[in-house]
């Protein structure tokens, strides 16, 4: 017998007051992505291609990043925050239409939640649960709701905490706020829900005593505490954060790179590597980047929006910006700037540079202090450099300019104008040297001094 299908319903009215943001709490990033960018990619990699949002009034902008996210989402307004039913019952018509399905309700901003994890509250459900209750044993237990369950460890009932005895206040096992359902008429029975509570507010907790109450079955499923972290201000953001890092870091080096202080590198949630790469300590990988098999990246590093190709070196205190497409063997060195330029195999560039909107081929060297320049205050222009060219130190590469392959050009010029294959571009005026005229110039200004200072 198949599964039923799945439809998951995200909570996100809240407004996050606490996180002092004019954005929409669940729009804060963790790892390049916001947390509702999180909860929705692990849904989708559950295989739920059917998903709520409920998002508050004036919420625009959480909508638009909902869509962008899972295109296929369908959006739900909750008008005033009158408690999670309420919420859920926000997408009334989606329940009402998947009556079948199994529901899983989800916080925005309870961004940690794993698949596995979602996958075992559905096998709850294939074991003969209607509700599955995600519950984690609290280190410190205050402000949630307490999972009241039987000796056989099924769930008779959720207890806020506003609403609880101090037995049932003694209870540290948790409710994390994640649920699935296997229950048809799920709408209904939510709005059977009344708000006769401390808080007055429909709680979604109340379904699992209506359905036990009913002869229905509820279980609980047990997370780890992390996992089911609710960030509702920006320390909670941060741990989060942290949280997200140390369980991708692991994944990255079982998967073939060394990080030397993997405390000190922060990865995006798409940062994608090869093997056999090393990954000195501050390192930051902001979104959309690759690196390539056998590379080392030195030391207090930034990278974001790039490529990195096999076997290249990068940094020390390197910065490679949205565009920077490194073929293999590249060298990229202390204080140099890539941004929008491709670099041919094996080039260099390895101190003091700025490589912006350019075009460089393969096995060219780029000296110390060249600037690209390619702003002219309004527009940005192109830099082309061909195969096998020497830019000499401290130049500038006024673009839109071209150097053809196999040209120099000599150290300190301002080129403006493209230099064909071959040549040799010098633009400086010529050395001057006076024989002796500094041993003149001390004795002369020696004298100066001493007369200063007898008068
Ligand atoms: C809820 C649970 C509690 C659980 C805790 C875990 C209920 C009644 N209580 O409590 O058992 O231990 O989460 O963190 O469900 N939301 C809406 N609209 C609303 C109310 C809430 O969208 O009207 C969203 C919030 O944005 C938030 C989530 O639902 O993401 C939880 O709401 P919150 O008010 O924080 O619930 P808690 O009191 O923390
Ligand atoms: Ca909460």
């Amino acid at each position: 017998m198949g599964r039923p299908s799945l439809l998951t319903v995200i909570l996100a009215a809240g407004k996050g007051t606490r996180m002092r943001s004019s954005q929409p709490k669940v729009l804060h990033a963790i790892a390049s992505r916001s947390m509702l960018g999180h909860v929705l990619a692990t849904v989708e990699q559950l295989g739920s291609n059917n998903t709520a949002v409920v998002v508050g009034p004036d919420m625009d902008s959480v909508r638009d990043a909902a869509l962008a996210d899972c295109p296929s989402a369908s959006l739900y307004v909750q008008e005033k925050q009158n408690g999670t039913a309420d919420a859920v019952l926000a997408a009334r018509d989606v329940l009402v239409a998947n009556d079948e399905s199994d529901v899983i309700v989800l916080y925005a901003d309870t961004p940690l939640i794993t698949t596995e994890t979602l996958e075992r509250l559905r096998q709850a459900l294939d074991a003969g649960a209607q509700i599955a209750v995600l519950g984690f044993e609290a280190a410190d237990p205050s402000g949630y709701g307490r999972l009241l369950t039987r000796a056989d460890g099924t769930v008779t009932a959720i207890r806020e905490e506003k609403d609880a005895s101090p037995e049932e206040r003694q209870v540290t096992l948790c409710n994390s706020g994640v649920m699935a359902f296997r229950l048809p008429g799920l709408a209904q029975k939510l709005a059977q829900i009344g708000n006769d509570n401390a808080k007055s507010e429909y709680y979604l907790t109340d379904i699992v005593g209506l359905t036990v109450d009913a002869g229905g079955k509820a279980v609980v499923v047990k997370g780890d505490e992390d996992e089911v972290l609710g960030v509702n201000d920006r320390c909670q953001l941060a741990m989060a954060e942290r949280i997200w890092q140390d369980r991708r870091r692991v994944e990255v080096m079982r998967g073939g790179v060394t990080l030397i202080a993997p405390e000190t590198v922060w990865l995006a949630y798409d940062t994608t590597f090869g093997r056999d790469i090393v990954v000195e300590p501050n390192v930051v990988f902001g979104p959309g980047v690759s690196i390539g098999d056998n590379v080392i990246i030195r030391a207090n590093c930034h990278f974001s929006g790039a490529q990195v190709g096999a076997a290249a070196t990068i940094g020390p205190f390197a910065r490679l910006r949205p565009g920077a497409i490194l073929s293999d063997d590249v060298h990229i060195g202390n204080f140099v700037e890539v941004k929008n330029t491709r670099i041919g195999a094996g080039s260099k560039a390895n101190h003091l540079a700025y490589l912006g909107d350019g075009k460089i081929g393969s096995g060219s060297n780029i000296g110390a202090g060249t600037i690209f320049c390619n702003y002219d205050g309004f527009f940005k222009h192109l830099t082309e450099i061909g195969d096998g060219v020497f830019v000499g130190s401290n130049s500038a590469l006024v673009a839109p300019v071209t150097i053809g392959d196999g040209a120099y050009v000599g150290s300190g010029s301002v080129i403006t104008k493209s230099v064909a294959a071959n040549s040799l571009a010098l633009e400086r005026s010529e050395q001057q040297e006076r024989p002796g005229w500094a041993e003149k110039f001390r004795a002369l200004m020696s004298a100066r001094k001493a007369r200063a200072k007898k008068a």
